[in-house]
């Protein structure tokens, strides 16, 4: 559903793409998308905008041909770079007399770049963050559409972002490789994955690996219970088992692991450590060896997967379509597979999480997955 009428469509000759927050598969699918389509059936003169908002307020822009996307639908990362440290609403601009941060709302420069440069629309890619971020330029008239992208799989009001349907296919890889050596040292073998605060990828890829527990958020956990499950494995006839454990796991009426929070922005937490701690208590308890691999930054590393290849470059060629109808402050989204749009304020800061009633929970359920719940 297109938010503005056509007729009202302003005239747009040159176009930005930025990119924001963490990398992830398929971001140059969507930059090639946008910037062939752009060019080959409006005309257009699109421009890169390198390294997120702080390359659109530092006025890092550069103009952007078919050559340059040539050939990059395959490659992982993003070509404009990307940052996932500065939001113009709150510009950290060092320390005042008193050691305490300066944070500075530095619209005003961003919105002086898209002037310089003549820009009549700007292609946002990022997450719940990177659309609070471009929030404001909406509000100044600037002509934006989001496209959701994170390995997490969290943004709302879509069913799926790119980029998470590879970081699946790694994480299963890794857990299907660990079930040998599990079974070898009839070990306990926790794997680490990540997806902030939702479950989405130790879901799938637990599913996908047949893993013996998994943990999410969105379930708490009772050590007691996984300690009773992993030992019942080990005492019966299978010898070993296999956790797929979510880096935004915590136990029932306890805190998430945190790696560590960045000074300039104390409320993005760095998630990260649960593995370890899940399996020295494991070992503590049960006695059975216990091993952790924490896969990390690999998940969101090298090439997309086909399907996130075609996803990506579906939004970046809908996002395209949606800005030259006339749209504003929309986001592209995939409801029930069907190509839609939202409004990128119902999505700014939200997170959409795996719910209790996930038809893939209960499908885990039946095949005795362990979710260290009572249920
Ligand atoms: O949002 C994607 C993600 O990979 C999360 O799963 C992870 O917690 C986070 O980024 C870490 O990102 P960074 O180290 O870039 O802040």
């Amino acid at each position: 559903m297109v938010a503005y009428a056509t007729a009202m469509a302003p005239k747009i000759g040159r176009i930005g793409i930025l990119t924001g927050g963490g990398d992830c598969p398929g971001i140059n699918a969507v930059i090639r998308a946008i910037t062939k389509t752009a060019i080959y059936k409006y005309g257009l003169r699109v421009f890169g905008i390198e390294d997120g908002f702080l390359g659109l307020l530092e006025s890092r822009i550069v103009e952007l041909t078919s050559l340059h996307v040539s050939g990059i639908l395959t490659r992982g990362g993003t070509i404009l770079g990307t940052d996932n440290r500065t939001d113009p609403r709150r510009y950290y601009d060092g320390l005042d007399d008193n050691g305490e941060p300066i944070f500075r709302d530095v619209t005003d420069r961003c919105l002086a770049a898209i002037e310089k440069f003549k820009l009549d629309a700007i292609l946002v890619i990022g997450g719940d963050g990177t659309m609070a971020c471009a929030a404001p330029l909406v509000s100044a008239g600037i002509a934006i559409v989001g496209i959701p992208k994170t390995i997490d799989n969290d943004v709302e009001g879509t069913d799926i972002t790119f980029g998470f349907l590879t970081a699946v296919e790694t994480a299963t890889d890794a857990l299907d490789r660990l079930h040998s050596t599990a079974d070898s040292h009839h070990r306990v073998m926790v794997c680490e994955v990540m997806g902030r605060n939702a479950g989405w990828i130790a879901l799938h890829s637990g599913l996908a690996s047949g893993a013996d527990v998994i943990m999410i958020p969105e379930i708490p956990f009772d050590l007691d219970r996984i300690c009773a499950f992993v030992e019942s494995r080990t005492h019966r006839r299978r010898g070993f088992s296999i956790v797929s454990c979510a880096e935004g796991a915590h136990p029932v009426g306890g805190e998430q692991v945190i790696a560590d929070i960045d000074p300039t922005r104390p409320e993005a937490i760095r998630l990260g450590g649960v593995g370890v701690e899940v399996a020295t208590a494991i070992a503590t308890r049960t006695g059975i060896e216990t091993r952790t691999t924490v896969l990390g930054y690999v998940q969101r590393s090298g090439t997309p997967n086909a399907a996130d290849r075609v996803l990506a470059t579906q939004f970046g060629y809908h996002a395209t379509e949606l800005l030259m109808s006339g749209a504003t402050g929309r986001m592209v989204v995939m409801r029930g597979g069907q190509l839609s749009d939202t409004d990128m304020r119902s999505v700014a800061g939200k997170q959409r999480l795996v719910s209790l009633d996930d038809p893939l929970i209960g499908a885990a359920r039946a095949v005795r997955t362990c979710f260290g719940d009572t249920a």
